[in-house]
């Protein structure tokens, strides 16, 4: 075991400088250990297993089904290839919302069981206590507010949040509260570019944005949209950094037709 510490290593004192130094925090999510290890590669600071993965893993509709096992076992997978990110787990839903208690030991057995860096859940006021129980424990918590999908049978659609002032009063106000218990960072998802601005000039901790504009602290994205791997889903605010769908089918079909016609394998393929 080595004593030596990993200044490499992306830590919430990293990112808290980066937000100090304006360096922007760049995000992805991974369920894999295959994709975690090529996204630490390529210099990604923060690595969320999300609980994206019951959408574009499971595929489902909601990530209301993803279980606490099944975050676990993703990121036990995803941690075995990251060196130099700060891996983060999402706190499935019912894992947290009904007591402080109960999300407080769940966060807890994802810590002991996985070797990741910290946990994300969604909420403002509401998860407050159980944000100070987690933190005060010693676990690093990144929060989640605007668009929060655990809720989406709340809010009945994925549409932005904080459009009405009313409503981005109340983000902002989140936004504090959350700061005030002790989360590290904020994601915020799909809420105007202004609002996304305001609250990042009005906290201390880092924000991550996603489809919240340019001026978070960071940026985060699901990994297979921005891969062009989900290709039903395209909403404005995912940009795609390659087409894997329409690469992956042409090679799949070259392999079938090889196969077919007796190509594949070759002598120099075959023992
Ligand atoms: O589950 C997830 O991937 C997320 C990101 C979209 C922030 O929560």
């Amino acid at each position: 075991m080595s004593t030596q510490t990993d200044f490499r290593k992306i830590t919430t004192n990293t990112l808290l400088l980066s937000k100090k130094s304006r360096t922007k925090i760049a995000a992805l999510t991974a369920y894999d250990f295959l994709t975690a290890r090529l996204l630490d590669k390529a210099g990604v600071d923060v690595i969320l297993v999300g609980d994206s993965l019951g959408n574009v893993f499971q595929g489902n509709e909601t990530t209301l089904s993803v279980t606490l096992d099944e975050m676990i076992y993703h990121t036990k997978a995803v941690t075995k290839g990251v060196d130099r990110a700060m891996v983060i787990v999402d706190m499935p839903f019912m894992s947290y919302q009904t007591n402080p208690d109960e999300g407080f030991r769940n966060a807890g057995r994802i810590m002991k069981e996985t070797s990741a860096g910290g946990v994300k859940l969604e909420g403002g006021e509401r998860v407050a206590e159980t944000v100070k129980k987690i933190t005060e424990a010693g676990i690093p918590v990144m929060g989640h507010i605007g668009l929060t999908p655990q809720s989406i049978h709340k809010f009945g659609s994925y549409k932005a949040r904080g459009t009405s002032a009313e409503e981005a009063r109340i983000l902002l106000k989140d936004a504090k509260i959350l700061e005030q218990a002790g989360a590290f960072s904020i994601v915020l998802e799909k809420i105007p570019a202004s609002l996304a601005k305001k609250i990042t000039e009005s906290i201390s901790v880092p924000t991550i944005g996603i489809g919240a504009g340019p001026n978070c602290d960071g940026q985060i994205l699901v990994t297979p949209d921005m891969l062009g791997l989900n290709v039903e889903f395209r909403p404005r605010f995912v940009r795609h950094y390659a087409e894997l769908a329409s690469g992956i089918i042409s090679a799949v079909n070259n392999y079938v037709e090889d196969v077919k016609k007796k190509q594949f394998p070759n002598s120099k393929e075959s023992y």
